[in-house]
């Protein structure tokens, strides 16, 4: 058994969520099947610029609610990059991992300037050189159109310039200067790609899926549950797999809490099961597991790592809390502004609903409330029923499965806003007071 390591888990602490778990569990099988298909996309002895690598349509799209795990599934492939592979077949190939986020991809360089430095830095400024000659002179060309052919065109200008200088790049790349393995270009929170299909990002990316270059790439984008929409506007279908993050397992939920002792050093035996129970509340959701240990570490510092010493009821309050502080915080100002109708949605809400099922029952509980104007009720603009269900999957209130059946991703969060729509609510009660926190 470790020392008690103080030092480190006030970083844990300090860090939140910007640091990964101390204890990572389970997504064995999405793991496996990127790390698998990456190394599919790779022709062993083939040198990379002979056209033989790639798979088109090798797309994989990892999605689920807030706080599900999808950037530490992005975090753990590229911890995988420095670790012997676990996946079936080529095992001493290992990808790659170039991991972007859409907040920073405004335009095709800022997917293709990381990349051409991954495959050959020493002449990534050669591409980057290329292509923003290419452009200006592209753009020059617009600029003699009027205003919307200089726009569609400066477009296409800018996908095209893409495309093509970078595979004239490879094309004369140095043959030593070659990648020595397959790359998994993995781009965390692609729910916020808006883009449609032939805008310049979108391009490079259909480029991607497409393996327009021949090249050994896998294209990863984590999002929330509106991902696959975002994905489908812009035209990345044919071939492209979903994966689904969601609640841990029971065991998972155990092997993360005693795993958080035995990292920080804290002698929990005979506590094993009250810190299950600790952790109930949970639900098995990621994000809420993250908070039991959080709370836990500060008690924990408190006592100066002495599990015996702790208060257990102030840390199931203290727990209980944080999660209704989330939700809180997880309420847009349109739901904030229909409270009554979310309540009552969610309530009535059955798991094997269609989309058709939940637009009628959003305008069943819309015409039943008297002078009630669902369009002109959202802060954001006017909305109908339609746009609600797809704010309500985007703030992970419902979810659909690739059955186009929905569900509630997050079971606390749906019985939170039914409990928030409630005049008399246990969870207002439950809060008062209590509005300040570092979690
Ligand atoms: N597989 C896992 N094992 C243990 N803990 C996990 C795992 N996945 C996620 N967590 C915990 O849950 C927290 C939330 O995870 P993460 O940030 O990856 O979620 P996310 O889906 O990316 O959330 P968001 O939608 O807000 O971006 C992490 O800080 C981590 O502590
Ligand atoms: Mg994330």
């Amino acid at each position: 058994m470790n020392e008690f390591n103080s030092s480190v888990l006030r970083q844990f602490i300090d860090e939140g969520e910007k640091r990964a778990p101390p204890v990572f569990v389970g997504r064995d099988d999405i793991l496996d099947d990127i790390l698998s298909i990456s190394k599919r996309s790779w022709k062993p002895g083939a040198w990379f610029r002979e056209g033989n690598h790639g798979i088109a349509g090798n797309t994989r799209i990892v999605h689920g609610a807030p706080g599900a795990g999808k950037s530490s599934v992005l975090r753990k492939l590229r911890d995988w990059e420095m670790t012997p592979s676990v996946a079936l077949g080529l095992s001493r190939i290992k990808p790659r991992v170039l991991l972007l986020n859409s907040a920073l991809i405004a335009r095709p360089l800022d997917i293709l300037k990381p990349l051409a430095s991954l495959i050959c830095k020493r002449k990534a400024p050669d591409f980057v050189e290329r292509y923003e000659r290419s452009l200006s002179l592209g753009v020059n060309l617009g600029n003699a159109g009027i205003n919307m052919q200089r726009q569609t065109r400066s477009y296409q200008n800018h996908s095209l310039t893409g495309i093509v200088d970078f595979q004239h790049w490879i094309d004369f790349l140095p043959k030593l200067s070659r990648l020595k393995s397959p790359v998994i270009i993995a781009i965390d929170e692609a729910q916020r790609f808006n883009h449609d299909a032939s805008s310049p990002v979108a391009q490079v990316l259909q480029a991607l899926h497409d393996n327009a270059w021949n090249l050994p790439l896998t294209l990863v984008l984590a999002g929330l549950g509106d991902t696959l929409d975002k994905s489908r506007k812009m035209q990345l279908t044919g071939g492209t797999k979903l994966h689904e993050v969601g609640c841990l397992s029971f065991k998972q939920k155990q092997q993360v809490m005693q795993g958080f002792c035995q990292t920080f050093g804290i002698n929990a035996e005979g506590f094993e099961n009250r810190l299950v129970t600790y952790a109930e509340p949970s639900e098995d959701w990621p994000r809420h597991l993250h908070f039991a240990q959080a709370i836990l570490g500060q008690e924990l510092l408190k006592n100066h790592g002495d599990i015996r010493a702790l208060d257990w009821i102030l840390l199931d309050e203290e727990f209980q809390k944080s999660r209704i502080r989330y939700y809180q915080s997880q309420q847009s100002n349109p739901m904030r502004s229909l409270l009554g109708l979310m309540a009552t949605v969610m309530e009535q809400f059955k798991t094997d609903m269609k989309l058709e099922d939940i637009k009628e029952l959003i305008e069943g509980n819309v015409k039943s409330q008297a002078g009630f104007d669902l369009e002109n009720s959202l802060l954001e603009g006017r909305r109908d029923a339609y746009e609600l269900i797809r704010h309500l999957v985007h703030q992970g209130a419902l979810q659909e499965a690739e059955s186009g059946i929905f569900y509630s991703p997050i079971p606390s969060f749906r019985s939170f806003l039914i409990e928030q729509g409630n005049v008399d609510s246990k969870v207002e009660n439950t809060v008062s007071g209590n509005s300040s926190s570092n979690l």
